[in-house]
């Protein structure tokens, strides 16, 4: 069927019909534009933004009944067997893959706006020890804005450029400090010659009195993982940063505000639940009673890791982060830990359960994530951490995109009242009477 040019919004009292536009994507569902429909008195309601399209964006792609996405067009699948992290962000920020003079020089750049004001270390000592890495890296981010206040310019293309640099530079340096400081060890300053993994993996093991020798098929792994998590086009957190971004305000903040959202155990926080969840289960004969309170109504207990907003057949990303938790768990001669057994067992099961299947409920990619950190020594406090590290990029270029377009407006939804109509003061001694 053609895209229809316009659609008529008619009505049962006789009000005048109402003409809407209709637009066709690259891919993906056409929109009706509404813009206008606020002028005849009438708003759209849609809780959870099921049904609306927020922005115009060209960077990433979900086909969820297809389980396909797209970075610029690009497959994950081949985007993650071929291209590295930072060739990823490129892409990502720029919309074309880069020459290898681009990629060499954004590279250098990345990493060496990879060390933090040597301030900042003074915020960290705000916090307790105890305090829970994200909200150490949601504080500390946001500080940020204070060191870099004046010097961003959110409406010059170059300015941006340098703050999407900074950013992607700075961020793995704060989800490493943050995991020192919670450990109790001192910072380690990144080391500018070491790729954006390695990098990452010598400031979280490193310590002053022995370095960290890596791993290249790890950090191969955790690279993978980084480009998994990239984009996922208008998900919370990344709605999160444009809805903070779309006023103008300081890009750290915004990203401070993406990293709260994506804490949420309903968005990133999963991979941690996951972990947790397989823990609790802790033997493959306890499975079934885990499905059976998952199925039921009266209990909250959700599978973590399983279903996606958008994916209804199986999430791409999964797939490969099954493959990665293979490869880490053999090269680290883990393949018969209990927990990675428990997770295939439980998928299985789950796989062949009417409730999950009638639901489209699959695993997400979070499902496997948690045992491939676990496997690197990572704790799962600082699982969100490393997803908010990767997806610092989609966020950059998001906010980037969106303040670029010379259309864009404040985002300012609008609600549907339903409280109280109009009443007088009461004055206290007459409440109740
Ligand atoms: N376990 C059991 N039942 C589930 C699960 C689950 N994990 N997920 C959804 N359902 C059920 C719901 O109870 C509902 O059943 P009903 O129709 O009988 O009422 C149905 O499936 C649809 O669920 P919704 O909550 O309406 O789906 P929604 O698209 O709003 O939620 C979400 C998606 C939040 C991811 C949900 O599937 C969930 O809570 N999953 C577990 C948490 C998780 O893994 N999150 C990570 C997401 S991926 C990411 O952020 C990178």
């Amino acid at each position: 069927m053609t895209t229809p040019t316009k659609a008529i919004l008619t009505f049962d009292n006789g009000a005048a019909p109402i003409e809407l536009p209709v637009q066709a994507g690259t891919y993906g569902p056409d929109v009706i534009d509404i813009r206008a429909l606020n002028q005849h008195g009438y708003l759209t309601y849609d809780p959870g933004f099921m049904s609306t399209a927020s922005c115009t964006s060209g960077i990433s792609f979900i086909d969820g009944e297809a389980g396909v996405l797209y970075y610029r067009g690009y497959p994950i699948e081949q985007l993650v067997q071929h291209a590295d992290f930072l060739e990823v962000a490129w892409l990502l920020l720029f919309g074309e893959l880069p020459l290898p003079a681009e990629k060499a020089d954004f590279s250098q750049q990345v990493r060496r706006n990879a060390m933090l004001h040597d301030q900042i270390n003074n915020v960290f000592r705000g916090f307790r020890r105890d305090a829970h890495p994200m909200a150490v890296m949601v504080g500390v981010t946001g500080a940020m804005s204070a060191f870099y206040h004046d010097s961003s310019d959110v409406f010059d293309a170059a300015s941006r450029v340098q703050t999407a640099v900074h950013l992607i530079g700075k961020v793995p340096t704060i989800a490493a400090m943050s995991y020192k400081y919670n450990m109790g060890e001192p910072f380690v300053y990144p080391q500018y010659q070491l790729g954006y993994a390695e990098n990452f993996l010598h400031m979280m093991f490193s310590t002053p009195c022995e370095s960290y020798e890596v791993n290249p098929v790890l950090a191969r792994a955790l690279d993978r993982i980084f480009i998994l998590h990239a984009d996922h086009e208008q998900n919370a957190s990344t709605s999160t940063v444009r809805l903070a971004g779309s006023s103008g305000a300081n890009p750290y903040a915004c990203i401070a505000a993406g990293m709260a959202s994506l804490w949420g155990p309903l968005h990133g926080g999963a991979n941690e639940a996951v972990l947790k969840m397989l823990a609790e289960i802790g033997d493959v004969s306890r499975i079934p009673e885990f499905i059976e309170r998952a199925k039921d109504k009266q209990n909250p207990f959700r599978l973590m890791g399983f279903g996606h907003r958008i994916y209804k057949n199986m999430d791409p990303r999964a797939a490969f982060m099954r493959q990665t938790c293979h490869e880490v768990l053999e090269e680290l001669d883990l393949v018969d830990d209990p927990l990675f057994r428990i997770a295939l067992e439980l998928e299985r099961i789950a796989l062949q359960d009417e409730y999950f299947i009638a639901r489209k409920l699959y695993p997400n990619v979070d499902f496997y994530s948690g045992i491939v950190f676990r496997a690197l020594g990572i704790p799962p406090s600082m699982f969100t951490a490393i997803f908010a590290l990767a997806r610092t990029v989609g966020w950059v270029a998001q906010w980037n995109e969106m303040l670029a377009d010379s259309s864009h407006r404040i985002g300012r939804p609008r609600q549907h009242y339903n409280g109280a109509t109009r009443r007088d003061y009461v004055p206290e001694h007459l409440r109740g009477a």
